[in-house]
């Protein structure tokens, strides 16, 4: 039994670096360009498989010179790749700039993840059934996600980045819902719910859409978790520790792949979530989103523990 499958997107990361990003209208010269692999569901995966998970991806990529490229993470990690399929055009691309204060815009032209709905998800149903922990977020078309939450039948791990309108049984499947601050404002405001100030609030509007649990992310100031199953039924402030950011992209998803790793070796969500802000904040301190993820050895002692 493979313990995680991620059910998610396959990019190529075209990643220019900018001294600031371009308003409307604006031209910048960039001061480089690399092509490396990507992905939220990619990024996700090989962070569980780098810290020692045994991790299967189910996906889509094209017939494009991309496709290589954007496995080629996947493969360095040994994720299982049997359910990744190819389908004619273009693999996922992103086009992202990043400038030095380490902030980013992404443009994600899905391709070939457009192709990843409930009929490869059934195609690969055993797979999917026989995870402890599903991972999914929102870059593959909504049938597909919902598809595979329902088809699980361990413990569903539902990242709404971006936010998309899940159905409200598969809402209530997720344990946990991880979104941060904008998914979740996003995400209060499309079911006409009030959008409070603080994360406590917050955190506890996001529990009234349904979900089992929720993680809601806040960058530098760490991570709330509302895991009522565990016995704590107030949320608790998780801190992440101090870094300087040189790229914070794919770190969103660093904290995802760590928790779903943690989780599924057993530990409480705010267990899972206190490696799981080490492993994003080690993340922004280098550049690129694969290239910059850890190893177990690289966060030790909390991984392992
Ligand atoms: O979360 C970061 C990821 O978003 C990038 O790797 C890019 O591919 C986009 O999907
Ligand atoms: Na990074």
């Amino acid at each position: 039994m493979t313990s995680i499958v991620v059910v998610g997107s396959v990019n190529a990361d075209l990643v220019a670096r900018v001294p600031a990003l371009p308003v409307t209208g604006e031209t910048v010269l960039a001061d480089s360009m690399t092509v490396i692999p990507g992905g939220k569901g990619a990024n996700q995966a090989v962070v569980a498989a780098r810290l020692g998970g045994d991790v299967a991806l189910l996906g889509a990529i094209g017939s494009d010179a991309f496709a290589d490229i954007a496995l080629v993470g996947l493969r360095d990690a040994g994720v299982d790749l049997d359910g990744v399929e190819t389908v004619e055009g273009p693999t996922g691309v992103a086009q992202i700039w990043v400038d030095d204060d380490g902030e980013n815009s992404i443009v994600v032209v899905p391709g070939a993840n457009r192709a990843v709905d409930a009929d490869v998800v059934a195609r690969h149903h055993d797979l999917v059934a026989g995870a402890d922990v599903v991972v999914l977020q929102g870059e593959i078309p909504l049938r597909g996600s919902e598809a595979a939450a329902r088809a699980g039948r361990g413990r569903v791990l539902l990242n709404l980045a971006p936010v998309v309108p899940v159905a409200t049984d598969v809402l209530a499947l997720a344990d946990p819902l991880v979104v941060n601050h904008a998914e979740a404002e996003r995400l209060l405001e499309e079911s006409e719910r009030p959008v409070p100030e603080s994360p406590f609030a917050v955190i506890a509007e996001l529990h009234g859409l349904g979900p089992r649990s929720v993680v809601l992310t806040l960058g530098p100031a760490g991570a709330v978790v509302l895991e009522p199953a565990a016995g704590v039924g107030e949320p608790v402030v998780v801190p992440t520790p101090h870094v300087e950011a040189v790229d914070t992209t794919g770190a969103g998803d660093a904290f995802v792949g760590a928790l779903a790793y943690r989780v599924s070796q057993g530990d409480t969500l705010v267990d899972a979530a206190r490696t799981a802000v080490r492993v994003g904040a080690f993340s922004v301190a280098t550049h690129g989103a694969q290239p910059s993820f850890p190893t177990a050895d690289d966060v030790l002692p909390s991984v392992r523990a």
